[in-house]
């Protein structure tokens, strides 16, 4: 496995421009399964997970080719309603096809889903989205098949604003009879991005951004050009390292809108930003001030996917932080791995109550998932001497090459891949 070694206590300065995001890449590359022919899907970044999504679409029958950041599927050749077991298990984010597949074939046959292990993260509320469309559901052991000789609009509320859900409830109502109206509905731009790749399709929504999505189905979509929203998390990651290494880096190709939270933490913490268009400047001369107290919750609150990173600069700050974690059950687990670092951090239930220290020390730790890995990363930036970073598959899983990506903005970081066995010998 490869591994990620971090000689730290360098700022980070320069300009870099953010990758599209995975995030909002991921339901759009499942939905192009709805239009038949050759769709474009411009600024996908290079991921593993994109990788598995492609492999998925191919298996289907789709052809699709990822050159530079332009994906182009031909969905033409689709022929299967079938996701294979082991490329499910690879990402939670397969569970997109289900939407999809049932609006395309009226079958969509599934695995649970796999991904980061950041909590129980159940489907229910898929599940119950399809089945007040019309989807007859069985469940045998880990395998899902969903049916429908046609699907028809419905009034659904979700019981939590799942990110997921409401996407494949919208991917499946754009083809359905009538109207479908979506309570409760999860607000993230990636949401927002999806439907204006849809609408892009020829599906009629309206609503995506606000709590309740109203999808007027449709008899088809065609195919389409489009491209992706920048990566608000990559972004939000760049702009705490940047702060945490008491750095000067300007973001490129960002959506600041979309950051509104995260940038009334940083500047809560002393950090200068500044914005301008598309372009945030983010600087930080002085230690970083301790945040009374961080709640994340769904959009557009304080993102659960900046949790760890911005704990690391709550480790360095002056004074005693509180973040707490309300979306998964188990997203603390960087906590033990910084704490081999040198942080003060002690959990009590779902908060983390975090004393800060004048500095990190260089560690081998382990990233335990995606974000977690994010936030190891900043902290080997940050630490004094050397940090190992290792099982970075989690990390490559979103972001594009991280460590060539921090290398531009001066980092001493270099990736270690073990010697293959017959040159050992
Ligand atoms: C998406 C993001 C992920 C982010 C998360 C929360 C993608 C590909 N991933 O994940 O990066 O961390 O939003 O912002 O977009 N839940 C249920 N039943 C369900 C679905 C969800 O109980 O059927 C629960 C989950 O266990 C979790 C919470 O709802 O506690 C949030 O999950 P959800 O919003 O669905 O996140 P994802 O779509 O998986």
């Amino acid at each position: 496995m490869d591994k990620l070694v971090i000689e730290g206590g360098k700022p980070l300065s320069g300009s870099i421009v953010i990758q599209g995001a995975k995030n909002a890449a991921l339901p759009i590359l499942a939905a192009s399964l709805l239009a038949e022919g050759t769709t474009t899907i411009d600024h996908v970044p290079k991921l593993l997970d994109i990788e598995v999504m492609l492999n998925i679409l191919r298996e289907l029958g789709c052809r699709a080719e990822h050159n530079g950041n332009t994906v182009v599927i031909d969905t033409d050749t689709a022929h299967t309603s079938r996701v294979p077991e082991s490329l499910m298990g690879q990402m939670r984010s397969s569970i997109f096809l289900m939407g999809p597949l049932l609006a395309r074939f009226g079958e969509a046959q599934v695995y649970q889903p796999g991904g980061c292990a950041i909590g129980e993260r159940k489907i229910d509320l898929h599940l119950q989205g399809l089945e007040a469309l019309g989807a007859e559901i069985e469940e045998a052991g880990n395998r899902i098949i969903c049916r429908a000789g046609k699907l028809f609009g419905a009034d659904i509320h979700l019981a939590f604003p799942s990110v997921g859900a409401t996407e494949n409830i919208m991917m499946a109502a754009v083809l359905a009879e009538g109207r479908t109206t979506i309570s409760n509905a999860a607000r993230e731009p990636e949401i927002q991005d999806l439907q204006r790749f849809l609408n892009a399709m020829g599906a009629k929504i309206i609503g995506a951004g606000t709590d309740t999505i109203t999808i007027e189905g449709v008899q088809s979509l065609t195919p389409c050009r489009y491209k992706v929203i920048p990566d608000r998390i990559v972004a939000g990651t760049i702009m705490v390292a940047a702060a945490a290494t008491r750095g000067q880096v300007t973001l490129q190709n960002t959506n600041p809108a979309h950051l509104t939270s995260l940038i009334h933490v940083l500047r809560r913490a002393g950090v200068q930003i500044a914005v301008d268009g598309d372009i945030i400047k983010v600087g930080s001369a002085a230690r970083a001030k301790s945040v009374e107290r961080i709640v994340t919750a769904p959009y557009p609150a304080f993102p659960t996917d900046l949790q760890s990173q911005v704990m690391v600069l709550l480790t360095l700050a002056d004074g005693v932080s509180i973040m707490k974690e309300t979306i998964f059950e188990s997203r603390l687990k960087h906590v033990d791995e910084l704490s081999r670092m040198g942080a003060d951090i002690r959990v009590d239930m779902n908060a983390a109550i975090i004393r800060g220290v004048p500095r990190l020390y260089g560690a081998t730790v382990e990233a335990t998932d995606l974000r977690a890995g994010a936030a190891l990363v900043i902290a080997g930036l940050a630490a004094q001497g050397k940090t190992v970073v290792e099982q970075i598959h989690h990390i490559d899983r979103g972001y594009d090459r991280i460590d060539s990506m921090l290398t531009r903005l001066g980092a001493r970081i270099t990736r270690q891949s073990p010697v293959p066995n017959n040159l050992t010998n």
